[in-house]
Formats: structure tokens, sequence, C-alpha cells
């Protein structure tokens, strides 16, 4: 894969069908043309995805996005409102625009305006090139099927260059602000339902809308069951008091927790976040930094589980049961 800065570049290549790793505000994307297959294909392959796994357009605006849709609730246009551009997913009914290829052959497809200004810029000018205002950028998050989610340019090469086109992209917009995936809802019935936490919370969704949060849902996401988000390390929750007691460990092991917690004798300290904003942050290029070091064990002591609190524990949990 080759790197570049320039989103107009990025834009060029993605008219013409090729693939670019793309910045968002969450993780980065491997990103292709959502309304051709062939481009689609490529993106399941690079990634090792399994094709029935749908994957998220990301489109310009508002409107855009409703020209993937056959119907959109008002409490969806509600929290497009509030939320758009930003990390939030909104699943819905799909158009005639969402191929099968697109929605893993469901008849609903994940849509989402993000905020990155170069992943913004990439978006208008392929509006431009194509002079379609509602073309979409299919993207999964830019790591082989499973593994962790990449937050820098770096990280998107340590993932895919083995496996994508030589010339192929990453556009390189900085490191994510957010750090974990967007907050999926699905907006297909009565209700809203949270399908993945994110930075977007559940009381922001009940507080947007005025509505309780559904528990009940027809729409399958595959990706959110299995464990996810996993490195070759070992990862095991524990609570601040666990560290003071731990059993011989019988390897090398390493430490993710808030700043104030202090690190044991003989374990290697990988981030001390501030708070809990900042730990979604860096939570992903801690645990990478677990496997470059050849660590057997990563302890993680998870910050409160309010707002995006929640989102970084539903990750440990996924990467802890990935053993
Ligand atoms: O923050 C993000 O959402 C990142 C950035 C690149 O936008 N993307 C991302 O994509 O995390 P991915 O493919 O790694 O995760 C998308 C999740 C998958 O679990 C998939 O099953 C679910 O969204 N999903 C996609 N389309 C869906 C649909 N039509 N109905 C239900 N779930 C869907
Ligand atoms: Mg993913």
């Amino acid at each position: 894969m080759r790197t570049t800065t320039d989103a107009r570049k990025a834009a060029a290549a993605l008219a013409d069908g090729r693939l670019v790793a793309v910045p968002t505000e969450t993780v980065y994307g491997l990103g292709g043309r959502a309304d051709l297959a062939t481009t689609v294909a490529c993106i399941y392959e690079v990634k090792g995805r399994p094709a029935d796994h749908p994957l998220i357009v990301h489109v310009i605006d508002i409107e855009a996005a409703w020209q993937w849709a056959s119907s959109v609730p008002e409490y969806a246009r509600q929290l497009a409102q509030a939320c758009w551009p930003g990390p939030l997913t909104i699943v819905l009914p799909r158009s005639a625009r969402a191929g099968d290829f697109i929605t893993g052959g469901q008849a609903t497809v994940a849509v989402r305006v993000p905020s990155h200004p170069v992943m913004r810029t990439t978006l208008e000018q392929l509006v431009e090139i194509t002079g379609d205002p509602a073309i979409g950028i299919a993207a999964p998050s830019a790591n082989r099927f499973g593994k962790v989610s990449p937050t820098t340019a770096q990280h998107v090469l340590e993932e895919l260059d083995d496996y994508a086109d030589p010339d192929d992209l990453v556009l390189d917009g900085g490191p994510c602000e957010v750090g974990v995936e967007s907050t999926i809802v699905d907006c297909t019935g009565e209700q809203p339902v949270l399908l993945r936490p994110g930075h977007v919370s559940a009381s922001d969704i009940e507080r947007i809308t005025g509505m309780t949060l559904g528990t009940r849902t027809q729409v399958r996401a595959p990706g959110m069951l299995e464990s996810h988000y996993s490195p070759t390390a070992r990862v095991q929750i524990v609570t601040a008091s666990d560290l003071n007691q731990l059993p011989a460990i019988g390897g090398s092991a390493g430490l993710i927790a808030l700043e104030e917690v202090v690190t044991p004798p003989g374990v290697v300290r990988l981030s001390a976040p501030a708070d809990a904003e900042d730990y979604a942050r860096i939570l992903y290029s801690a645990l990478r930094e677990a496997d470059a070091l050849d660590l057997d064990l990563v302890l993680a002591v998870p910050p409160s589980s309010e707002g995006i609190g929640s989102a970084v524990l539903d990750r440990l949990l996924r990467a802890a049961a990935g053993e």
C-alpha cells in the first residue's frame, strides 16, 4: 500500500474503484465505492471477512444517508440531527441503492456521516468526480477479521500491507480522536435498539429521542457476537485491588489502567490514560504495543462504565473472550 495525505488523490482512486484506507474520527476504515460490487468484493478479500458480514456506508450528509434507506422513522432523524457528522451509525430498511453485496443479503443498511475533516474532503471530492451527491464509501475497520481496529495510518499498514494491492492507498489523517468504533443503533423498529456501544452513549440516545431503548431486534449484526478486537496476548479484566494480590503470572504481563492505578512490580505499564475518553483513544494502540513487546498477558482495569466507559468495557470483554 502507498501512504498519502492528499484527499483529492484518494478520492480519484476511489472513483476508479480502488481501495483506500481512510481516516475517520473513530478508527481507520478500508474504503471502496459502495456502488461497485467488484470493489466491495476486494474489501472482503483484503480483510479476510466472511461475505455475510455487512458493511457501513459512509456519506457526506443526512440527505445522502436517507437515499440509502427506504424509510426513516422520526427518532432516527432526531439522532442524525443531533449526532451527525459524528461517531454514530444508523441501521435502516435499505433502498434499491444498497446492494446485497453491502448488506450481507439483509434487508437493512447501515449508514454513517463521519466528521473527520480529511474523510469529509474525500467524500466531497468523490461527490464532485462522480456527480452523485449520495455516493457512498463502504468501509469496515481496516484490520484483518477479528483483530484490533487501527487508529493510525501505520497500524493500517501493519494490518493490511501484506494482503492489499501495492497500488492501494492509505490516506493518513493522523491518529483517530475517538479511538473505538461508532455507536450502532438499529432504527428499523418502533424504538431505537443499541447494537454496539460507542462514543454516543445509551443515555445520549434516550435523551435525544425521548424514548427508552428497546431490547428486541430482528437485525443481525455479525461481528458483535463472537470474540473480536483481540490481540495475540491474552487479555484479563481485573480491578485495581486485584493488582495488590496478583498470583504468580508465569510470563510477561502489561497493564492498561487509569493513571491513578499503581503498576505492580514486574508488570509493564502499557498506558495510563487520564479519563475514560482518553482510555478509548489509546486502548487499541496499547493492545498493539502488548503484541509488539511479545507480552503473554494484558491486565486491564476498565474505567467506570458510564458514557464512553461502557464502549471501552465492551471492547475489553470481547478482547478478553478472544483466547
Ligand atoms: O466506527 C466505525 O463504525 C468504523 C469506521 C470505519 O466507520 N467502521 C466499522 O465497521 O467499525 P465494521 O465493519 O468493522 O463494523 C461494522 C459493524 C459490523 O459488526 C456489522 O455486522 C454491523 O456493523 N453492520 C453493518 N451493516 C449492518 C446492517 N445492515 N445491519 C446490522 N448490522 C450491520
Ligand atoms: Mg471491525
